[in-house]
């Protein structure tokens, strides 16, 4: 650990942020590299006076900050970690880094099934650094979890942030595409989500550089509309869940109304589009 004084840190600090990016970005490099949480910023302004006890050299984070600025790659590339709701997870260019928007998706499961000690059965299609499967499989420690991935690097990252995360063993993970490794749980599926690939062409081209330079093109791309996987989830989503199981889908900010309408041809009731926190209709769910 290496001391320094609260005010050389601040100066220090200042003078990064003016270089630019953001403070969110800048709080993950001090965390996950520096060992400064959010909470020990928070006691500097307490205690101007102070120490601070870093783990890394200031020299060695700014060589990482001016790297993230100059190349526009994401900080939790570059530190191969990301915050995503209450877990620390391991990410790399080969999974998307998790959302702050997609943690709602845990709501939304939490209000549908309310008792913790329920013996859930579900499938998250598409599980990327595992985040969303994770979070589930520890708030129902009696559920059943499987994961999915086209993308069998991917899925070595969640089965390490799901080893990482729990003591459990009530998660499995599966490589394949969509619903084909899941034969053995047709028809018995509580609940299955997919926050899939939903990004149209047009959009896709003309992504910020810092997404679609770094992250992985499968895991964004959705097709000429954005709706190609969003569409073969839905229509055998059927075959899978049992009587009553419920069908979670983040899609696009303006996907909400077609997605409806093609649960409502799949024979889905209860339909109904969440919005995020902005205000957005980013989750589109219906019950067989
Ligand atoms: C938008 S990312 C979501 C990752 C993670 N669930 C999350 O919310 O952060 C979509 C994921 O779907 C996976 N994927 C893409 N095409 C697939 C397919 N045909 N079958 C299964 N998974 C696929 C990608 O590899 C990627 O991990």
């Amino acid at each position: 650990m290496l001391r320094i004084s609260v005010e050389e840190f601040s100066i220090w600090k200042k003078k990064q942020l003016s270089k630019g990016g953001d403070q969110q970005s800048f709080a993950v490099l001090l965390d996950c590299i520096g060992g400064i949480s959010t909470s020990d910023l928070q006691l500097i302004s307490i205690n101007p006076e102070g120490n601070l006890h870093l783990k890394q050299d200031l020299e060695f984070l700014e060589s990482i900050w001016n790297e993230h600025l100059l190349k526009s790659c994401p900080i939790q590339y570059l530190c191969g970690i990301t915050f995503w709701r209450d877990l620390k997870l391991k990410v790399s260019n080969k999974v998307l880094i998790p959302r702050p928007e997609t943690e709602l998706i845990i709501d939304i499961v939490c209000n549908l099934f309310k008792k913790k000690s329920d013996k859930l059965i579900f499938a998250e299609l598409g599980t990327g650094s595992g985040a969303i499967s994770i979070a589930l499989a520890l708030a129902y420690p009696f559920s059943e979890g499987v994961a999915t991935d086209i993308d069998q690097d991917a899925l070595e990252i969640a089965t390490k942030n799901y080893l990482n995360s729990s003591k459990q063993s009530n998660l499995k993970f599966y490589c394949g595409n969509w619903w084909s490794p899941l034969e053995s749980f047709k028809g018995k599926l509580d609940l299955a989500i997919s926050n899939p690939p939903y990004i149209p062409k047009d959009t896709y081209e003309k992504l910020p550089k810092e997404v679609k330079n770094f992250e992985p093109k499968v895991a964004l791309f959705g097709g000429e509309d954005g709706l190609k996987h969003i569409r073969e989830i839905i229509q055998k989503a059927p075959l899978f869940l049992k009587e009553k199981g419920w069908l979670i889908l983040e899609n696009h900010f303006d996907q909400g109304e077609t997605v409806k309408q093609l649960l409502i041809k799949n024979k889905f009731t209860s339909i109904e589009i969440v919005n995020d926190l902005s205000g957005i209709g980013r989750f589109t769910i219906g019950k067989i």
